[in-house]
């Protein structure tokens, strides 16, 4: 057993436990509590705002342990299933989908620092976690692809 591709393969896990685990929470957790007009409005948003901060080193340790975690699993073999190639390739391409969601929806929280400006009343405009959603689903598809990566047999 080799250590190292243990502790990369741990590594992987974890970031996708915390990525994907922090994103159901926001889902199931904190986006039915804002719909109600809770007082806590604020104290939510932040953190959604605070969680926001760690997925973006997380977005990196996933593609540098996934990289390794290829490297490790063809380690051995002269050749490589195209099919699994293929759902790799899926795989990484949904990746660089919710990558590229969680940058948008950082650059759409840089500019709406106080919601309540844009309506000109008390009421903030409720935020509709449309990005936090389809992050959710299309992890969900990736996580299922990785099950498949893993049985796939050489
Ligand atoms: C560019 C980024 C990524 C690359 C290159 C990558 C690559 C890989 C590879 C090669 C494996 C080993 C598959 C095998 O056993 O044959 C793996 C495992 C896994 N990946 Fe990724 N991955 C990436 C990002 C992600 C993301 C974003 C998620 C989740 C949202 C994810 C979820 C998983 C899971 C759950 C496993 C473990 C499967 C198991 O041990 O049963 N990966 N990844």
């Amino acid at each position: 057993m080799n250590f190292f591709a243990v502790l990369n393969h741990w590594l992987h896990l974890i970031s996708v436990v915390v990525w994907i685990g922090g994103t159901a929470f926001q889902v199931f957790v904190e986006a039915p509590l804002l719909k109600t007009g809770d007082p806590s409005y604020h104290f939510l948003k932040n953190i959604s705002k605070r969680f926001r901060r760690i997925v973006g080193p997380l977005i990196l340790l996933l593609v540098v342990t996934g990289g390794i975690n290829f490297g490790f699993r063809r380690r051995g073999y002269e050749f490589v299933p195209p099919g699994y190639i293929s759902a790799l390739g899926v795989k990484v391409f949904l990746v660089a989908i919710i990558a590229s969601l969680y940058f948008f929806e950082l650059l759409g929280a840089r500019e709406e620092e106080d919601p309540r400006e844009r309506t000109g009343g008390e009421q903030p405009i409720l935020p509709g976690f449309t990005y936090t959603r389809l992050t959710l689903i299309i992890g969900l598809i990736i996580i299922f692809l990785a099950s498949m990566l893993r049985q796939w047999k050489f």
